[in-house]
């Protein structure tokens, strides 16, 4: 490792000591979420199972609570669940990534474990230019650069990042999000047999593509695979106007089914749908295990979306990533389902069976807490109102004769209510994980997910219940350590 290199990577594991006990001492530190050890966390990159351990990358700014010149952080685990701070993977410190090593992936190739990452670099006028960069290692703890593997073709603006490589039939892939010269979003498709030499092949899909109409000035975090004889395109669109529920956050991540034609570089696909429909979800990135699983993380974050408002900001670090989701497609929709290791979390069962919900406000013996998972299985859909109070900031809803959900919290930008809401035929299950800083809430077995973070005081702990018409479930509830 050349001598930039270690410098930063000294100064980065530094600064971590330097801000340890302030980190720590906020009680909005979560608990079974990955979380950066001091500074910005943002996107999950190069997220990948090899030889039995998973790695988790992440876009890390270790010395302030704002974006910048981006390091990858490193998280590995042998269960999803338990997981060990690596050594620092890359640090923005050669002249093709001096601005920040953004985001991207990795693979298996050789017996080494190779990243593929954005070089941002921009000059004293804030002019962009833009590497795709390559780094390997043999153990998986030290990376060695590679140097830039492709250029910026002609065509684009320098808003172009995040390549997503894959193999296909003996051959190399790699996606890229773009933005095209008329500033519309795109995904570009390259091609190469030995990792090396690229081969530029064209946009594959984007905004005013195969018939898809504007749909946003940028496509950040491309991801591409096969999930049950389909090919899924992940992307995150920036730019979308908000449309009902739809495209309320700053920015957007979600799913298109479809088909890509490999030869004539062409992703036809249906509609858009949004991954999440809560407040904080953006450039999540899948991978597919040894199991076979499809496995994804996303960034429980937003870019420009209040992050100078959240609370933690006073203790040095900001942001964190989702729970891994295992994805599955059922009836033409992604599905998102936590992943079954994280049941090894579970302590203390506690049920309620039958239990009815008949008016307003109540609580129940042992359900409340600041870490743990709740699970409801609804006997019917015959009442108007269900909802549960969490801790005195965020309520979850649903209204059967409307088909709405909504998740409504205090704004920790404004104080002000503000609500996501997404229409569903029918609920039949909640599967709910709190943590001390955030909720998932999973619907129908993930078919639904609203992702946010909360700031509740500490010692609220309260979950109220409350129902018009007849509401009866079964429910359990696990504290989570
Ligand atoms: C998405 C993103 C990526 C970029 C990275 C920089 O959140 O903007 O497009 O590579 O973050 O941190």
């Amino acid at each position: 490792m050349e001598g930039k290199q270690v410098e930063l990577i000294r100064l980065a594991n530094e600064e971590v000591e330097k801000q340890k006990q302030t980190v720590e001492m906020d009680h909005y530190r979560l608990r079974y979420h990955l979380m950066p050890p001091v500074g910005l966390l943002n996107d999950p990159n190069g997220f990948i199972q090899w030889n039995k351990t998973y790695h988790l990358f992440y876009q890390w700014m270790p010395f302030k609570t704002g974006h910048g010149a981006k390091f990858w952080g490193h998280y590995s685990s042998t269960d999803l669940v338990t997981w060990v701070t690596e050594p620092i993977a890359l640090a923005p410190s050669d002249w093709y990534d001096k601005n920040g090593c953004y985001s991207g992936s990795a693979i298996v190739d050789d017996n080494k474990l190779k990243l593929f990452y954005t070089g941002n670099v921009k000059d004293e006028h804030g002019n962009r230019e833009t590497y795709q960069c390559a780094a390997q290692s043999r153990d998986g703890r030290e990376f060695e650069k590679l140097g830039v593997v492709a250029s910026l073709p002609k065509g684009y603006t320098a808003h172009f990042r995040d390549p997503k490589v894959w193999k296909k039939d003996n051959t190399w892939y790699m996606i890229v999000g773009a933005q095209s010269i008329d500033e519309q979003g795109k995904v570009v498709l390259f091609r190469s047999n030995n990792l090396v030499d690229w081969v530029h092949l064209g946009v594959i899909a984007g905004s005013n593509e195969n018939d898809l109409g504007y749909f946003g000035y940028m496509w950040e975090c491309p991801d591409l695979f096969e999930l049950n004889g389909e090919d899924v395109l992940l992307v995150s669109p920036q730019g979308l106007i908000p449309s009902g529920y739809l495209y309320q956050n700053k920015y957007q991540a979600g799913y298109f089914i479809g088909k890509l034609d490999y030869e004539q570089a062409v992703f036809s696909h249906g509609d858009f749908t949004e991954l999440d429909r809560g407040f904080e979800f953006y450039a999540p990135q899948t991978t597919l295990d040894e199991q076979g699983r499809r496995l994804m993380f996303a960034w429980m974050g937003v870019p420009e979306q209040n992050e100078e408002a959240h609370p933690t900001i006073k203790h040095n670090w900001i942001h964190a990533m989702t729970l891994p989701r295992e994805l599955k497609i059922q009836n033409g929709k992604l599905y998102q389902v936590p992943v079954e290791e994280l049941k090894l979390l579970r302590t203390q069962e506690i049920k309620f069976e039958n239990q009815k919900f008949d008016r307003d406000e109540i609580t129940l013996d042992g359900i409340s807490g600041d870490s743990l998972e709740l699970q409801l299985d609804f006997s019917s859909n015959d009442y108007e109102h269900f909802s549960i109070f969490f801790r005195d900031y965020a309520t979850f809803s649903f209204e059967p004769k409307k088909k709405l959900v909504t998740l409504e919290r205090v704004s920790f930008a404004n104080g002000k209510k503000e609500k996501r809401q997404c229409v569903l035929e029918k609920l039949d299950s909640l599967n709910i994980y709190l943590d001390t800083s955030s909720i998932e809430i999973f619907l129908n077995g993930g078919e639904e997910v609203f992702s946010a973070r909360i700031f509740p005081l500490e010692e609220n702990k309260e979950m109220i219940f409350s129902a018009r018409g007849e509401c009866i479930c079964h429910i359990k509830k696990w504290d989570l350590d």
